[in-house]
């Protein structure tokens, strides 16, 4: 793909994601909040993707799918008042039929257009599905671990702010108390990707963000989770004791074994 296309792009974006700007302060504050994640998900990509050398066609394909791979977010929200999926509908099948209907895509190569919409299918599914040519393997890892890099920018900042600016959004309509559950703690000690189905507290959510660690594809993001501090912030809102404080003392010796 040339650099022209993912500029189009861009611009069409910028247009679309403008005719869901609001006067209810809801979704004004919600489509911000996914309009700005997804041009950070943008750099996010384009940082790992240089690491990676990707050549200017892969370069500009992973851009797009960054920058597309949560347009389902939009109409979402507007259309349900939640981001979650399991009370309105899978929010990257909805993105995938956006993209379809407003034909945007038509222009590219078929293969193109596939990977584009494949990836963004991937982006949220509990593991990559087998059996995908070496292309859009590559780029549906890339889109999973640029978007989870900004989910724990986004988190973080949220945690610093959440006591005076709670988004019910945010914290996907989970009670925020103390408690968490031990059985996710052994399921991270075991180095296992936790699902979301059967989380109860915003803590819960907490933890199974954490065990995204083993989730992660290139040594690119491991080495930006270290360099932001995402791991420390997410532990650090979390109970202070010592079960908490081992976990995190396993997770930094997980990342460095990584990053040595
Ligand atoms: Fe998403």
């Amino acid at each position: 793909m040339k650099e022209e296309d993912f500029l189009n792009f861009n611009e069409w974006f910028y247009h679309y994601v403008r005719s869901f700007y609001s006067d209810d302060a809801f979704i004004q504050q919600n489509v911000i909040l996914k309009e700005e994640h997804s041009i950070r998900v943008c750099d996010n990509v384009s940082l790992i993707a240089r690491s990676e050398n990707l050549d200017a066609e892969d370069y500009n394909l992973a851009r797009t799918i960054a920058l597309f791979h949560d347009i389902g977010r939009f109409e979402q929200i507007l259309k349900y008042r939640t981001f979650k999926d399991s009370e309105s509908e899978n929010h990257a099948l909805l993105g995938m039929e956006i993209l379809k209907a407003a034909g945007i895509l038509s222009d590219l190569p078929s293969e193109e257009q596939e990977i584009i919409l494949t990836a963004i299918m991937n982006h949220n599914i509990q593991r990559i599905p087998d059996g995908l040519d070496q292309r859009t393997l590559l780029h549906s890892r890339l889109i999973r671990d640029a978007d989870k890099l900004d989910i724990y920018q986004v988190l973080t900042d949220y945690y610093e702010i959440k006591k005076t600016s709670p988004n019910p959004a945010i914290d996907m309509g989970l009670s925020d108390i103390s408690e968490y559950s031990p059985d996710l703690i052994k399921d991270i000690f075991a180095n296992k990707v936790l699902s979301v189905k059967n989380i109860r507290t915003c803590n819960d959510m907490k933890l199974t963000r954490l065990a995204w660690l083993f989730d992660l594809n290139f040594i690119e993001t491991f080495r930006l989770v270290r360099e932001r501090g995402y791991i420390d912030k997410v532990i650090n809102s979390l109970p202070h004791n010592r079960e908490i404080d081992g976990l995190h003392t396993y997770l930094k010796k997980y990342m460095d074994s990584i990053l040595e």
